[in-house]
């Protein structure tokens, strides 16, 4: 089985990648690690622990960076998330412990104890796993790969004409973490713009998985609302499931493999380029580190993927 770390900002993408994570057997979630972005990171840390303790999964859960690495934080995405990150259902909080470490520090500490094996699924900016590589150069080493929900590659960005999100939040951080010698995969909107989800698969959810697929359906219809604005149907995007399902069955994705660069220039700060083979020969591209980018996905082999793992 794959045993990973999920670095995420719950968030209700969040939610359904992380509840697909702890259903599907050839995946070992080995704990939770939190960080700012759709929401404060106090609150990402909280809805963690509530997720946790919906799906009865007793794992450590962290708290991670609540501040990009440069600058200040430039607000939260609760016009997608609710309130409350999951839609403002107004899901009674669970008690529940924090892990006393950092996500940076629990990273570190789990790829020591269990060297070339962890895959570090980061569905939120990428601030844990550049502080983590401060604490340990190393990293790289330690970890099997890195696969990320983020970027646009070929595509436009979503909070600004070339950004995505999780990267637009954290750029100082995500140009850290791109710029490192690990097997960095990037699920960016590339692939996860491209693969809408309709309200009939989140019913679908809820048939096959009353209690959590249930939870996802409830907090998603305020998700399907913010994305169905201006759409003459209503539509949804899977993102952060997409590292998770590639994972588990990787030939739903084509991969290219390219030098990529994150931009910290204040007009296209965040944007993620990259240099596929034979496109340059300049050195400066030639430079950066080599990562794989997903650019196509099975749309109907993932949505089918995720309704069967939550009816297990
Ligand atoms: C990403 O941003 C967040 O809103 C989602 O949870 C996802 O990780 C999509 O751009
Ligand atoms: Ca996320």
């Amino acid at each position: 089985s794959h045993k990973i770390i999920l670095d995420t900002d719950p968030g209700i993408d969040d939610a359904m990648a992380i509840f697909f994570a702890f259903q599907h057997p050839e995946i070992d979630v080995l704990g939770l690690t939190t960080v700012f972005g759709n929401v404060p990171v106090d609150m990402a840390a909280k809805n963690a622990i509530t997720l946790c303790a919906l799906a009865n999964k007793d794992i450590p859960v962290c708290k991670g960076v609540g501040m990009p690495w440069v600058g200040k934080e430039s607000g939260y995405a609760h016009f997608v998330h609710g309130d409350d990150g999951f839609g403002n259902i107004n899901f009674p909080e669970a008690e529940g412990e924090l892990d006393p470490r950092s996500s940076a520090q629990f990273i570190v500490d789990m790829a020591r104890e269990y060297p070339g094996e962890i895959t570090v699924v980061a569905i939120g900016p990428l601030g844990n796993l550049a502080l983590a590589l401060r604490l340990e150069p190393e990293l790289p080493k330690l970890l099997k790969a890195v696969s990320i929900m983020g970027g646009a590659a070929f595509v436009p960005g979503n909070v600004t004409p070339v950004a995505e999100a999780n990267i637009w939040n954290d750029a100082f951080a995500a140009e850290i973490v791109f710029g490192a010698s690990w097997k960095l995969n990037m699920f960016g909107l590339d692939v996860t713009n491209s693969c809408p989800f309709t309200p009939d698969f989140l019913t679908q959810l809820k048939q096959n998985n009353p209690k959590l697929g249930g939870f996802v359906h409830d907090a998603a219809q305020f998700y399907v609302k913010f994305y169905s604005q201006n759409r003459d149907q209503d539509v949804c995007f899977f993102h952060d499931a997409m590292p998770l399902a590639h994972l588990v069955d990787p030939g739903l994705f084509a991969l290219q493999t390219g030098h990529a660069r994150v931009s910290t220039d204040p007009l296209n700060i965040g944007q993620t380029s990259v240099a596929l083979p034979n496109t340059t020969t300049s050195p400066d591209w030639l430079n950066a580190q080599s990562i794989n980018v997903a650019t196509k996905v099975d749309n109907a082999r993932l949505t089918q993927l995720y309704l069967d793992t939550y009816n297990r």
